[in-house]
């Protein structure tokens, strides 16, 4: 009689951890409060994401643990914070790809609500009033006849390109520059800038972007460290296009009317 055939072994389950997850807590609106790492630990499970993650010890653990997120899809930009050490959007990074422990911190930089929850908005709009981010057209007669002018696709799809940013402050956070000087503009304010120079419904020239950025606190301020372009969460070319500024913003400054008027 024959032996029975050895059984397979089983296919190994994925590999299940115990996360220890530890967040800088402080509340700045409560004068006893002191910065402190609090420890969460948590199960992992497979496609756990650190929005999960941190939802899930909302719920079952710590009601008063404060973050934001909005879409959970990487497009509001709402849920960024420090990761290990590296900014981050929560809801894009996968528990699977970090160590067994995690330590999450505000953006520095920004207005602090209470634990990993900052005022980006306020900072993003403060910056778009200034450097004016709307397309800034020639005064003409209303004409409800007129349709827009065609643009070329590959114009298109470049404008296309710098619109993907979702105003997640990582790039500024990142930045050594804006640590230094608070009125920094950061890679997100040249991004805009290099959008509206790029768009051909902008009538503002060189000379008038010159005035917004054409100083230390735009790209003459820009030691080109490149941790925004580094830690972008969209993987936008933002060396390439503060590169290209400064290329038009020297120009400016050797030659401010260059077509001799
Ligand atoms: Fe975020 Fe990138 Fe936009 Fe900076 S440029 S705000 S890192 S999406
Ligand atoms: Fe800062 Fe990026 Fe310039 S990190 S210094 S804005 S290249
Ligand atoms: Fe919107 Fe993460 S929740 S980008």
């Amino acid at each position: 009689m024959h032996a029975p055939a050895p059984v397979p072994a089983p296919v190994l389950a994925s590999r299940r951890r115990t996360l220890a997850i530890d967040v800088l807590r402080y509340d700045p609106q409560a004068p006893a409060s002191q910065p402190a790492l609090q420890r969460y630990l948590l199960e992992e499970v497979d496609g756990m994401t650190l929005f999960i993650a941190l939802n899930e010890i909302r719920e079952r653990q710590d009601p008063t643990l404060r973050f934001d997120f909005v879409c959970r899809a990487g497009i509001c930009g709402s849920c960024a914070m420090v990761v290990n050490g590296r900014p981050r959007l929560a809801c894009r990074t996968l528990t699977r790809d970090l160590p067994d422990r995690v330590v999450l911190a505000p953006l520095p930089f920004f207005d602090l609500i209470g634990d990993l929850s900052v005022n980006t908005g306020k900072w993003m709009r403060g910056m778009s009033e200034r450097l004016e981010t709307w397309i800034h057209e020639r005064e003409r007669e209303v004409d409800i006849t007129r349709i827009e002018e065609r643009m070329e696709p590959e114009l298109a799809a470049a404008i296309y390109e710098l619109d993907r940013c979702v105003e997640c402050g990582c790039c500024v956070a990142a930045c050594g520059t804006a640590r230094m000087r608070e009125d920094f503009v950061g890679a997100v304010g040249m991004g805009k800038i290099a959008r509206f120079r790029l768009d051909p419904r902008d009538t503002r020239d060189d000379g008038d972007y010159y005035e917004l950025i054409g100083d230390d606190n735009g790209v003459f301020g820009c030691m080109s460290l490149l941790a925004c372009h580094d830690v972008c969460p969209k993987s936008l070319p933002l060396e390439t296009w503060i590169a290209f500024l400064r290329r038009r913003m020297v120009l400016q400054a050797a030659d401010p009317f260059p077509s001799g008027g």
